[in-house]
């Protein structure tokens, strides 16, 4: 059947005195009422194993929401088994009936668990409001949509036939089963791996972050009232490294859905390429892996644009998005104007709680990652080349919590303009305003990453100048607008280089990674 392209998922803004904050209000205060306890989902039987793992909100240490139940490699190879007994029937469904699934769990996400699916992230991942509503209601609920639209399209392209012959392309799910893995920042990543995949009729392995675990348990909820048939996705809790060397020494892997570090990624592929001569077939390797996202800023710049791309896209969510702005580049004529502008921006955003609507930043996901960026900061601070124009406080008492921080470098290879930090630090660099193609090369040659990165400029010649000179340096490339917050349907999401395989989540290149075609040719 056909599905045309559905309209974006509508945003709701949360207004004070909305019935939509209300209700959101009241799912957080009932979610944190209650220590929620949750099990592994394999082959449709929660699983509790009572090697529990707490969760807290990374912006309230002291209070527990819950804790999950840890598996050991006994569960992720049952994981693997469920998934193979599921497939036959999953793969021969009608695409039509799996395609109800997912956008009956579309609707389910948009209507009844819109505020479950909000406050778990609020309160899992430490996420504003705002920032909830975009990621984990909107941009899955438009995941779902359409990878249903895009295979509709995938599946209605056909060969050409002739008198006296019948072609047709069979597009079939790969054969075993796909793991997928899922990071801590996005709940729609999170929910898009995972289905995306069994869209296509083939059986997972899920494994999302542990810092994710409370918004996935309620993806896997609603899932399974959406009707999906047990085993067909397998949510499990264990190491990394563990189902890693489980999943990866099995004949029936099929295929990686990823996002997470280069490092990870690349251990991964290694591993893989250890195990070829063991699968059946060679599986599918799609990754996403982080990036360090630049804003290129030109003399003809608009100023109030400039700062705005700067703020939001380096400090929304606190810097967490792969896509976050993270190394900026400003003209000499702009650059006092842009710094004092940037500084007081940031002066209005407040910090705290994601329960206190009014805080624009919370806390970051984890002591791990706290301590990272910390580090960073702490280095900015004993250098004298550098200098730290707002921000660079930071404390965990009560929650992972660090001001948005601008570094000022004058050295355009400075260690925060090269590495990625996934925090809520932004460095600077002013350039001689003269010098706009030097500065494109040292914008091209300092990060291994190329996922996004945006040009501020009035003057279209130099829009078009970068856009051809930075060809490889971004995935996603801005024009006069912030790197982050890609619409699925509008800015299909990846990056080459290091920040991944550049499958474009969110589009036909990506679902047909999971897709093995077949040609039939006939005779008469
Ligand atoms: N898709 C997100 C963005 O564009 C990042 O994963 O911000």
């Amino acid at each position: 059947f056909e599905y045309a392209a559905p309209a974006n998922e509508p945003v709701l803004n949360y207004a004070p005195g909305s019935a939509e904050r209300a209700a959101l209000k009241k799912q957080l205060a009932a979610f944190k009422a209650e220590v929620a306890d949750i099990p592994m989902y394999i082959g449709g039987k929660e699983i509790r194993t009572g090697k529990t793992v707490d969760l807290r909100p990374p912006h309230e240490i002291k209070h527990k929401l819950g804790h999950f139940h840890m598996g050991e490699a006994s569960h992720v190879k049952s994981a693997i088994a469920a998934a193979l007994a599921a497939r036959e029937k999953w793969a021969n469904m009608e695409w039509e009936q799996r395609a109800g699934i997912f956008l009956r769990a579309a609707e389910l996400l948009a209507t009844k668990y819109r505020y479950h699916i909000n406050a778990a992230t609020m309160l899992g991942q430490s996420k504003n409001p705002y920032q909830a509503e975009i990621d984990s209601a909107c941009e899955l609920i438009d995941f779902l949509r359409y990878n249903v639209h895009f295979l509709s399209e995938i599946y209605r392209q056909q060969p050409a036939s002739a008198p006296g012959i019948h072609n047709r392309t069979e597009y079939r799910p790969l054969e075993g089963f796909v793991l997928a893995v899922t990071p801590f920042n996005f709940t729609a990543i999170a929910g898009n791996l995972p289905t995306s995949a069994a869209m296509c009729g083939n059986v997972v392995v899920w494994k999302p972050a542990n810092t994710q675990v409370f918004a996935a348990n309620t993806i896997m909820k609603v899932l399974i009232e959406a009707g999906l048939p047990d085993g067909v996705i397998n949510l499990v809790y264990a190491g990394g490294p563990l189902i890693g060397e489980i999943c990866f020494a099995d004949p029936h892997f099929a295929g990686i859905h990823f996002t997470g570090s280069t490092g990870v990624f690349q251990t991964m592929w290694k591993t893989i390429g250890e195990n070829i001569s063991k699968y059946k077939s060679y599986p599918r390797i799609v990754g996403e892996t982080g990036g360090k996202d630049f804003v290129l800023v030109h003399k003809s710049a608009d100023v109030a644009i400039a700062v705005t791309a700067l703020a939001r896209g380096a400090f929304e969510y606190q810097g967490q998005k792969c896509s976050a702005a993270s190394r900026a580049y400003i003209p000499s004529n702009l650059a006092e104007e842009i710094k004092s502008k940037l500084v007081a921006e940031l002066k209005t955003m407040k910090m705290g709680t994601t329960e206190d609507f009014s805080n624009f930043i919370n806390a970051v996901i984890d002591e791990r990652s706290f301590d990272k960026i910390a580090t960073y900061i702490d280095n900015a601070k004993k250098d004298p080349t550098v200098k730290i124009i707002a921000g660079g406080n930071y404390s965990k008492t009560e929650g992972y919590f660090i001001e948005p921080t601008v570094i000022e470098a004058t050295d355009p290879k400075y260690v925060t303009m090269c590495e990625e930090i996934f925090g809520p630090v932004l460095t600077i660099h002013t350039y001689d305003a003269e010098k706009f193609e030097e500065i494109m090369v040292t914008v091209d040659t300092t990060s291994e990453y190329a996922l996004t990165g945006a040009i501020i400029a009035q003057d279209r010649y130099a829009v078009e100048l970068a856009t051809k000179k930075l060809v490889n340096s971004a995935g996603n490339f801005y024009i006069n607008d912030k790197p982050t917050g890609a619409v699925v349907g509008q800015q299909p999401f990846g990056g080459a280089r290091a920040s991944g395989t550049n499958d474009k989540a969110g589009s036909m290149l990506n679902l047909y990674r999971w897709l093995s075609a077949r040609s039939i040719k006939e005779t008469f």
